[in-house]
């Protein structure tokens, strides 16, 4: 019989024990949705929580909350209503759908890489040559065809107020731009995170928490002036070393990761943008910090047709995993003014920056007003319509075409020189307007959740430990009696609230032997066992047990706060807590 691989092991103690497990089972579970049970929920907010630490509070970067359904022009602005889809197939027999491409990597052998550059004639016809069936029931396939992976609705009654459901957080803090700026006291660079759920569609989902249709997505946007580029907090990481997949090494046709460090890579013109190269590096030793080995880690450089649609230049974090192989984990990506610049064009409302500089600059400013009496003679119902997209239209484009050729075009509105009236206005500015340039790291926190657990997860003969990085443990310590009589439970009990008073994360325990108690601990990656026995109601002192030695210390009740604290903190290890202790 196969041994089972760690996906299964940990899937199996996350539905057993509390971390995660599909969604609905009770309805025979629905592909793509998990549920969170007590121990995944903490753990997936002390993870989200480091990431706070580490990427905004360290660097005084804000965080937002947003809407997860906006409305539709948001997303036909930010490109995704466009772009936004996948390649599907459907089986002529059992109707059952899937991802083209996919299908063609695992059917046909053909590599990711040439599978993502295919248009879609070019999938249909390397899947017929290669007489790709349903790999399902074995019918044919229907010509592929595009799936948009946005979960649409309407917001209201009103069918034509169509919505999407957001399927990143980006777009919440662009379209809200304005405002931060406004509240960060205009002062650039500035970054805005979001950490929240978002939705994707996806066409079949068949990796538990790797590929998700809701997700939790922490998205940070950075702004910058794309005429100072430079980051000054470089020399905290220029010495950190990345394993780097650059495009030009698989354009060669290898996937071998070169270990660099980021000042070299960016002298080398790898990364190309400073911010980009930092965020990688606090990536890593984010990774680092969540149980991932540096050599289990690398970053690979997306190739043009793989890129998102916003994106010039982008890296995807990759971890190992042992059923998937190398699998994202985070998308680092210099997007440029591509969201601020669209939102921009589509509400008509001016994202530019204005950044104030000795030089003082003379220009004259050109706009277009509709004349509302014309318009509405000519246009009757769809005047407000055409006004609207005369005012959004670029009035240098406008102006240009009414000289030269004595109309120009609006979807399918014809606009005369008689319907709008151009105004030019003369402007001194002592600075300059721009809109600022954007460098994304994005994280999904239930892949990391997965990926601690991957990591953590162990075996000592036939026992299961958990070795989760101790700070994000979702149960810190637990206060166990040796028995559960003579007093030792009160005790215990005791010694359990004054810890929660504190605020560690501890769980009280009498139940069963306290070696099958201790095991249940380690299953669940409980750092430190606290057991009260006959010599603590004689001198309060109790006995501390490690995790993943087993080793045990003594020390008193009294100093327990501030040993953990410390403990909890990195800045004391096992065996400082106090004094050896071996059973009498
Ligand atoms: N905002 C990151 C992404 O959509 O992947």
């Amino acid at each position: 019989m196969r041994s089972p691989d760690k996906y299964e092991l940990v899937s199996e103690l996350a539905r057993r024990r509390g971390f995660f497990w599909p969604a609905c089972e009770i309805y025979g579970g629905v592909s793509g949705f998990i549920a969170f049970g007590q121990l995944g929920t903490v753990l997936k907010r002390k993870i989200e929580d480091k990431f706070r630490e580490r990427f905004l509070r360290r660097l005084g970067l804000y965080e937002i909350e947003s809407p997860i359904i906006l409305p539709g022009r948001v997303f036909e602005a930010s490109g995704h209503v466009e772009n936004f889809k996948e390649p599907m197939v459907e089986c002529t027999r059992c109707k059952r759908k899937f991802r083209a491409d996919h299908l063609l990597q695992e059917s046909a052998g053909i590599s990711s890489t040439e599978a993502e550059k295919m248009t879609l004639e070019e999938i249909g016809e390397a899947m017929e040559s290669r007489g790709v069936k349903c790999p399902e029931c074995g019918g044919d396939l229907a010509e592929p065809r595009y799936f948009l992976t946005m979960f649409q609705t309407t917001i209201g009654p009103y069918a034509e107020a169509v919505g999407y459901g957001r399927p990143e957080a980006a777009q919440g803090i662009f379209v809200e731009f304005r405002r931060l700026y406004e509240q960060a006291r205009e002062r650039l660079p500035m970054g805005v995170a979001q950490i929240g759920h978002a939705l994707r569609n996806e066409i079949s989902p068949r990796q538990g928490p790797i590929r998700l249709r809701e997700f939790t997505i922490i998205d940070l946007e950075f702004f910058f002036d794309p005429e100072k580029p430079g980051c000054p907090l470089l020399g905290e990481v220029e010495n950190e070393v990345l394993r780097l997949i650059p495009a030009e090494v698989r354009l060669k046709g290898s996937e071998e990761p070169i270990e660099i460090t980021v000042k070299e890579a960016l002298e080398k013109g790898y990364i190309k943008m400073e911010w980009l190269a930092f965020f990688m590096a606090l990536a890593k030793r984010f990774l680092v910090e969540l149980g991932v080995p540096e050599d289990k880690q690398r970053f690979i450089e997306k190739l043009a047709w793989e890129r998102a649609h916003y994106s010039a230049q982008g890296f995807d974090q990759e971890v190992y995993l042992d059923r998937w192989g190398w699998t994202e984990v985070s998308g680092h990506n210099y997007r440029t003014d591509f969201d601020l610049k669209s939102h921009m064009e589509e509400s008509g409302v001016d994202m530019r920056v204005f950044k104030e500089e000795g030089r003082v600059v003379e220009r004259v400013e050109t706009s277009v007003k509709p004349k509302m009496d014309v318009i509405g003679r000519d246009f009757r119902g769809d005047a407000p319509k055409v006004a609207r997209l005369i005012s959004k239209t670029s009035p240098e484009e406008l102006e240009k075409s009414l000289e030269e050729r004595g109309f120009y075009t609006l979807e399918g509105y014809k606009i005369l020189p008689s319907h709008v009236e151009i105004v030019r206005k003369k402007r001194v500015e002592r600075g300059r307007r721009f809109v600022p340039h954007v460098i994304e790291p994005s994280f999904g926190s239930d892949r990391l959740v997965y990926v601690v657990l991957e990591y953590a997860y162990t075996k000592k003969g036939s026992r299961t430990i958990l070795k989760i990085p101790r700070d994000l443990a979702p149960i810190e310590v637990a206060v166990l009696p040796l028995v559960s009589r003579d007093g030792l439970p009160e005790k215990a009990r005791e010694v359990h609230s004054t810890l929660i008073s504190e605020g560690f994360l501890a769980e009280y325990d009498e139940s069963g032997s306290i070696g099958r108690r201790y095991a249940r601990f380690d299953e669940v990656g409980t750092p430190i066992c606290i057991t009260v026995d006959y010599q603590t109601l004689e001198d309060e002192t109790v006995t501390l047990r490690d995790r993943d030695t087993w080793e045990q210390v003594r020390t008193e009740i009294g100093r327990l706060p501030q040993l953990l604290r410390e403990y909890f903190r990195w800045e004391r290890e096992f065996k400082d807590l106090g004094t050896p202790y071996r059973k009498p």
